[in-house]
């Protein structure tokens, strides 16, 4: 009996399987060891230029589950491509703010551009109801500057999940099917046609890195 209806969900299991366009959701939760692996400067802010910006992988792991979460981000690739850019731009998470050349408004864990820092903020205020975020303090910064947007946006529940926001509400679903899908054209398209940055081999070598991880 139980062989038999082994066999009855196994067959209607497959056609599925084959017809899904996307892998299967990662349920497996980051951890900060997947986090050093990737980047084993992460480990540790001993040596952080900016102490007050640094987080370690520690700190960082359950800020970037929850960002997963919060914008649907369960296809591994997807998942490795948003840390992947994080890691990149925040030097391994030493920085949230940029320093080179030190645009002011720049930075979150993705060096997010103070028009985007703008968008994000409006974005939390109005659909997440604990954002902790309202929609008087966005227009009361953006009357101050963008210095003041990015500061609403940069504790460590927010500047770890606007990559996350970015992909899934300024790119193109199909953007996100080849990060999902985990090619290097998915990867490069979306650098180029989304984040509006240029392919280097220091941004591909880290992608790969993680990509090369198969899963968390
Ligand atoms: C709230 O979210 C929806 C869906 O992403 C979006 O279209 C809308 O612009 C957001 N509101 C603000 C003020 O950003």
């Amino acid at each position: 009996m139980r062989l038999k209806a082994f066999f009855v969900i196994f067959s209607l299991g497959l056609p599925v399987y084959m017809a899904a366009p996307v892998p299967p959701c990662n349920v497996a939760r980051l951890t900060s060891a997947d986090i050093i692996a990737m980047a084993p400067k992460a480990s540790s802010c001993a040596a952080a230029p900016f102490p007050s910006e640094c987080a370690t992988a520690t700190d960082a792991a359950p800020w970037v589950n929850m960002a997963y979460h919060l914008f649907d981000i369960h296809a591994f690739g997807t998942q490795a491509a948003l840390l992947s850019l994080m890691l990149y731009e925040s030097g391994s998470f030493k920085y949230d703010i940029n320093h080179y050349p030190g645009v002011p408004g720049q930075g979150t864990r993705n060096m997010q551009t103070p028009v985007f820092n703008l968008k994000y903020a409006r974005w939390l205020a109005a659909n997440v109801t604990d954002s902790g975020i309202s929609m008087q303090q966005v227009e009361d910064a953006e009357t101050e500057g963008p210095v003041q947007v990015l500061a609403l946006v940069n504790g460590d529940r927010w500047s770890f999940a606007s990559a996350a926001w970015f992909l899934a509400t300024q790119c193109d679903e199909v953007i996100r099917l080849g990060l999902a899908a985990y090619t290097e054209q998915g990867w490069n398209t979306y650098l180029t046609e989304c984040v509006g940055t240029t392919v280097t081999d220091d941004r591909t070598s880290i992608w790969k890195k993680t990509i090369a991880l198969e899963k968390w």
